[in-house]
């Protein structure tokens, strides 16, 4: 796309309007998440900034990815790293101006590439003016954009209004100071949930996307999507109750009925004046069915729904108090995942894939090997890049960065979901020990650590110290620059990877030829077809040993491969560890 005047985007709108849903830009793009806090800092305040990212377009241009899902760059407290807007009409001070914004918009497009910016929409900051103000005056519209309830009254004390657990690991409510009532946060305290059942408010959000549509955006990422409906009765949640008397039970706001008119009418109202895509976030409690209704490419909503269930096969989630060798990989469950998804969704919606994001572990260090690094990275792009759906890779996955590995748990603490983790995880009585280890393998910072660039000091992401420490790998080569220098690096694996998956043909094959899963009981291998015209296929070891997997087909062109030479004997490959193929077959 090029740089947009009013007058072509007037006429892009009319042609995106018209078009076949099958061309929908997105389905031909592979995708690439910046966090912009870990980027790259341009003025050297140890912050990660868009002058960081305008600075290495560049690169991302040369690596092959054409749409970029920014994080939340809004002026925000940083309670949860900008997911805690305070004004949305404001870029925050630390990342730059609205001016570097327009500037960001205008040189991606100019390079082909399509911006989607991350929108938070089922919570403000306290710090937001509309919060402030319905503080102060239960009277005022803002009021009504929040959700206050009374408190109940038990020996004296105000408790909250029920015993809904929110997703940070604590009470759902929080009180007014001074006050019988208590606001609904199912994120941290600082993030109080915005009503969308009220109109007034749905307006406002209506218009916030218009100015950044208006502005070139190509769209959006829609932050907690699944949650803008509650059930407004405000019942107690049953279930298990936690020590404190709370129930983690995500059906009381997520996904229900409410939410699928919500989004129709934001669809009726914005989006569809506008040839934008949007991504929602639907974590951990949407089925694929329910996906289906939302990004139904007829009668749908939004273009895409980010799902969970393949992120966390490996018993990653939820682990604290297990070894790391106690935790494998379910590769039966991954597969099964995939093609659930995929059953339900692929001829009639567009799906995302990823295997990270700035919530979960690094992928190497989850799916893949430290020991192994290069070649379970590169097997888990090949895995990933062919199935069908549009890749989302995360900033530093191209150069295969793993886990964080600070010494103690606070020094986590700059994650504020993570810090409530801990704390819970005291109170239930786990040792140090065993909460570091679960961080080492589950913290959100694992991903959040500064992007490694060169070898020079803090990984040539800035001149200053970063908040979060880098990972000191970066002097072992882990980095963007000593990997352009090595022709067998993941870096340029990832290039060569993602240019094959922007050929034509393999596109159309991966998004049209029916996809099938390829000996489904192998415990080990990840092995998938796309049929048709032109027959693809991937075979994936997931272990780090060797494994044999039968094969009766005819090898027309090995395409991706990350191991020297190939053992195959009497039909039957000797997969080495994490060893992975794209064929083209006859
Ligand atoms: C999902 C985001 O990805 C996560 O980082 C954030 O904490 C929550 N939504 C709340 O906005
Ligand atoms: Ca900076």
């Amino acid at each position: 796309m090029c740089i947009v005047t009013i007058h072509e985007r007037e006429f892009a709108i009319i042609k995106v309007m018209n078009s076949n849903p099958m061309d929908a830009f997105w389905r031909h793009s592979v995708g690439y998440i910046i966090y912009p806090e870990s980027f790259k800092d341009s003025n050297n305040d140890g912050i990660g900034d868009i002058g960081g990212i305008l600075g290495e377009l560049d690169y991302l241009r040369e690596l092959g990815v054409n749409l970029l899902w920014i994080g939340p760059i809004f002026a925000s407290p940083m309670d949860d790293n900008g997911y805690d807007v305070s004004d949305y009409y404001a870029i925050n001070p630390k990342y730059g101006t609205m001016a570097d914004l327009e500037r960001l918009i205008k040189e991606a497009h100019a390079r082909g590439i399509r911006i989607l910016l991350d929108f938070p929409l089922n919570h403000t900051s306290d710090e937001h003016p509309w919060f402030q103000t319905a503080l102060k005056d239960s009277e005022s519209p803002e009021h009504g954009y929040y959700f206050f309830r009374k408190g109940k009254k038990a020996d004296g004390k105000f408790l909250p209004p029920n015993n809904w657990k929110g997703f940070f690991a604590t009470s759902a409510w929080e009180r007014v100071p001074d006050s019988d009532e208590f606001y609904l946060h199912i994120f941290s305290k600082k993030m109080p949930d915005v009503n969308w059942a009220n109109s007034a408010l749905r307006e406002q959000y209506y218009e916030i996307a218009r100015f950044y549509l208006d502005k070139g955006v190509d769209g959006f990422r829609l932050d907690a999507v699944a949650h803008l409906a509650k059930d407004l009765s405000f019942s107690d949640a049953m279930g298990k109750t936690d020590r404190d008397g709370l129930v983690y039970d995500t059906s009381k706001f997520s996904n229900r009925p409410e939410l699928f008119t919500y989004l129709h009418d934001f669809k009726e109202q914005v989006l569809s004046h506008y040839p934008c895509c949007t991504v929602g976030e639907a974590g951990g409690c949407i089925s694929p069915e329910d996906a289906l209704r939302l990004a139904d490419r007829e009668n749908g909503s939004i273009s895409m729904v980010f799902n969970f269930d393949t992120v966390w096969n490996n018993g990653n989630y939820g682990s604290i108090g297990k070894r790391d060798e106690d935790i494998v990989t379910d590769v039966l469950s991954l597969k099964s995942n995939f093609m659930r998804w995929y059953n339900v969704c692929h001829e009639k919606a567009d799906m995302p894939l990823y295997w990270c994001n700035h919530d979960h572990p690094r992928v190497v260090s989850q799916y893949g090997s430290t020991t192994y690094r290069k070649e379970s990275a590169k097997m888990l792009l090949t895995t990933l890049l062919f199935l069908y759906g549009t890749p989302f890779l995360y900033n530093g996955e191209e150069i295969g960065m793993s886990n964080a590995t600070y010494a103690k748990a606070e020094d986590y603490f700059t994650d504020v979901g993570t810090k409530n983790d801990v704390l819970q995880c005291r109170k239930n009585g786990y040792t140090e020990e065993q909460i570091l280890s679960y961080l080492h393998r589950c913290s959100r910072l694992n991903a959040r650590t500064p992007m490694q660039w060169d070898d020079s000091e803090n990984a040539g992401f800035s001149k200053t110290k970063p908040l979060n420490a880098v990972n000191d790998n970066y002097r072992d080569g882990i980095n963007v620059l000593d990997e352009m220098k090595d022709p067998y690096s993941i870096l340029n694996f990832y290039q060569f990877a993602i240019a094959l998956r922007h050929d034509p043909i393999i596109n159309d094959q991966v998004l049209n030829g029916p996809l099938s899963i390829v000996d489904p009981n192998h415990p080990d291998v990840f092995a998938y077809m796309h049929d048709g015209a032109h027959k693809l296929m991937v075979i994936s070891n997931m272990r780090p040993y060797q494994v044999y997997f039968t094969f009766y087909y005819e090898i027309a062109d090995v395409l991706l491969h990350n191991c020297e030479g190939v053992v195959l004997n009497n039909h039957v490959f000797t997969l080495r560890p994490y060893e992975s193929f794209l064929l083209r077959l006859r």
